[in-house]
């Protein structure tokens, strides 16, 4: 009786289960791969994204046990290469419900990047933001892009932006790039209607053990499930209320206010102004 009763509730649960296709760029290591997994483990197609392409092969090997993965290429310091990847997925998928551009950089020793940009800059905002806009048609049917930025926040310099000026300090274009993105975010969001696309940024989570935290900080870090799980709820959770345009705070575990220049609708366009004059 207690059996058939929970065989009928989890046939229920199944059917109303609908599949998403999320793409999540820098699911090669860290919070990346870890919410891949448990994305797809959940019944989701997940498109890898990494910029090495035996890592990326590598992934999609393993990851193809929990479901359906599909694997591509390019490096987000480089945005002909960003351009190429979002032409491939606009040829192969006619829809896409998540975009989580997760990818980041902190420290590099290479920091202008081809294109003459400062590579935090390159890869933790304008790639991201080149994909999203992009790929918005892809995601039109109330889908979601989720920006995942820090707690790091700094007032972004236009000129380091653009690639005027290039000697911020690792940690300085970190932040100014992490708040750059949530502002960008935010702007979106006050353009395209949220029954068509969401825009939400988040901090996974301050000092999470990834390589990124090992290499500059020299510490093992926090539990990487911390960031995977919040990645994961705010990508596929239909549960969570997600208002378009808004800031997660996963070291507060709720949505608030951040850097008070994202709050500063002028200050948020001129970003997207910024960034599409050098595109
Ligand atoms: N860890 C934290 O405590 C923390 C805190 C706040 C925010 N975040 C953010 O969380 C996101 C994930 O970071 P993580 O901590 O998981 O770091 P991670 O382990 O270093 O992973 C970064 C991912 O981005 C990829 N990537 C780096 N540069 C790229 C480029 N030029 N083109 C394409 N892909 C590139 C990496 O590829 P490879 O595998 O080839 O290196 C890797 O897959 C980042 O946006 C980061 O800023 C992390």
């Amino acid at each position: 009786m207690i059996y058939s009763y929970v065989y009928h509730v989890a046939k229920n649960k199944r059917k109303n289960f609908i599949s998403k296709i999320v793409l999540i760029t820098g699911a090669t290591d860290g919070i990346g791969l870890i919410a891949s997994r448990k994305i797809l483990k959940k019944g989701h197609t997940v498109l890898i994204h990494g910029r090495n392409a035996t890592k990326v092969k590598r992934i999609v090997d393993n990851l193809s046990y929990f479901g359906k993965v599909d694997g591509f290429t390019a490096d987000l310091s480089d945005v002909n290469s960003t351009q190429i990847f979002s032409a491939k997925i606009i040829q192969k998928y006619r829809r896409l419900d998540v975009l989580i551009n997760n990818a980041g950089v902190l420290k590099n020793h290479q920091v202008v990047t081809k294109d003459g940009l400062d590579i935090c800059f390159a890869v933790n905002t304008i790639s991201p933001f080149l994909l999203a806009n992009q790929l918005l048609p892809l995601l039109s049917k109330r889908g979601r892009v989720v920006n995942v930025a820090s707690a790091a926040q700094a007032s972004v310099d236009i000129d380091a932006l653009i690639g005027k000026y290039t000697d911020l300090s690792d940690m300085e274009a970190y932040s100014q790039s992490k708040l750059a993105m949530i502002m960008w975010s935010s702007a979106m969001a006050k353009y395209i209607d949220q029954s068509k696309t969401v825009f939400v940024s988040v901090n996974p989570g301050s000092l999470l053990g990834t390589k990124m935290v090992r290499d500059y900080f020299g510490i093992s870090g926090k539990d990487v499930n911390i960031g995977a799980n919040i990645l994961v709820q705010l990508a596929v959770d239909e549960k969570i209320m997600v208002l378009s345009g808004k800031y997660f705070d996963n070291d507060k575990g709720f949505f608030t206010s951040p850097h008070p220049d994202a709050l500063d609708e002028k200050k948020c366009f001129r970003i997207i102004k910024s960034i599409k004059s050098i595109l």
